[in-house]
């Protein structure tokens, strides 16, 4: 199959690409616009007969219906996905989560190409602590920030064009990922570099704000699942019963990392910080047979506490600019 990966240099799509390379035979073509959060390097390692590299944006209309073209199935990773960064500034948001989305879902009309949207499950807003339900698909849309509205508003785009025009998509909504090649913006990388740099973690307000954690490479195989035996205008929640919350998470990885367990500091909240997210992946298991591998968080945040050990060099450049940013607001 010829794969094209939009957002491929980022996080998750990264290691959706080396997930496909290493278990599928699938030809991989990424367009990726390289911002603050894409690093090319994140790809290194993948045999070049395998992966094409495009440097594009995917507002770009003309650029995204040359490459529809050569492709059977797209997988749409590319977003601004920083709630932080949603907070100060949320036009990008709208140009890449909102206006990039219609974009491809235009070209995927023009060129009846299977279409694989990735969402996150903040569109299904915030529970509370003690709150026995889970999210599920029928749980209604609630979004709390400028990034999770976008991402609710592209998901509604991508169920209108499957009403409407008949395309070929699915959508998946999964929790919050951890893993190798997340930028050092975002929570577990921020915390765990920190230590490294000698810097005492940030924990955001008092920390009782729960996330429920999943490997990449878990979303990887679920996508993979989805793409395979998914129903068209199905939407499948991906999540591996990982709740946590960020206290919990700061003294885990001081205490992974031979510190003390309470050497972090307490910083100003995230406006709107949503408080608890849990997902049902039922649906997916139950109808796709799906199960994650990494069942063990203690396990997986250790691996990655290693990853950015022996990676410097990947994260390095961004990591003075990333603090002083939030330096600046008080975090
Ligand atoms: P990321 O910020 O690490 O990567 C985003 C990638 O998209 C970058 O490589 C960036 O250069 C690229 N990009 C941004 N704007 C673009 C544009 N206009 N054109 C082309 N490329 C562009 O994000 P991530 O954490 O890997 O998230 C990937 C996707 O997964 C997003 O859609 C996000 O909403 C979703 N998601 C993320 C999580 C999570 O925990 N990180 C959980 C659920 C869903
Ligand atoms: O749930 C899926 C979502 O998970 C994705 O859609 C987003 O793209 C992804 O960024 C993530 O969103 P969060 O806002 O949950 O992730 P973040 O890593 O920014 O923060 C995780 C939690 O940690 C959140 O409660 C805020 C808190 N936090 C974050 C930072 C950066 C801190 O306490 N200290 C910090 O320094």
């Amino acid at each position: 199959m010829r794969l094209l990966v939009t957002g491929g240099a980022g996080f998750i799509g990264s290691n959706f690409v080396h997930h496909v390379v290493a278990n599928t035979d699938d030809h991989v073509t990424v367009l990726d616009a390289l911002t603050y959060a894409g690093n090319r390097a994140s790809l290194a390692g993948v045999p070049a007969d395998r992966l094409t590299f495009v440097h594009g944006d995917i507002t770009d209309a003309a650029l995204v219906s040359s490459l529809f073209a050569k492709a059977d199935a797209v997988v749409h990773y590319a977003a601004e996905s920083h709630n932080d960064n949603s907070l100060d500034d949320p036009r990008p948001f709208v140009d890449t989560n909102i206006v990039g989305t219609y974009t491809l879902l235009e070209a995927a009309r023009r060129h009846g190409v299977r279409f694989h949207h990735i969402s996150t499950d903040e569109v299904y807003g915030d529970l509370e602590l003690d709150d026995p339900e889970r999210f599920t698909e029928s749980t209604p849309y609630t979004p709390s920030s400028p990034y999770s509205s976008t991402k609710a508003g592209s998901d509604l785009l991508v169920r209108a064009w499957i009403r409407s025009f008949g395309v070929q998509a699915t959508i998946s909504n999964c929790s919050n990922n951890y893993g190798p090649y997340q930028h050092v913006e975002k929570f577990i990388p921020r915390q765990i570099t920190n230590v490294i740099r000698g810097i005492r973690p940030k924990l955001y307000g008092a920390g009782q704000n729960v996330r429920d954690w999943i490997h990449a490479d878990d979303h990887s195989s679920a996508v993979l699942t989805i793409l395979d035996k998914g129903v068209i205008g199905e939407t499948y929640l991906i999540g591996a019963d990982g709740e946590r919350n960020n206290r919990d998470v700061v003294e885990l990885i001081l205490t992974l990392m031979d510190q003390p367990s309470d050497a972090y500091d307490q910083v100003t909240d995230r406006v709107g910080h949503d408080l608890r997210y849990a997902i049902d992946s039922s649906k997916l298991r139950r109808e796709l047979g799906w199960t994650p591998a990494y069942s063990d968080f203690e396990q997986g945040l250790s691996a990655t506490i290693d990853w950015y050990r022996a990676n410097e060099e990947w994260w390095a450049p961004a990591k003075d600019a990333t603090e002083a940013i939030y330096a600046g607001k008080g975090q």
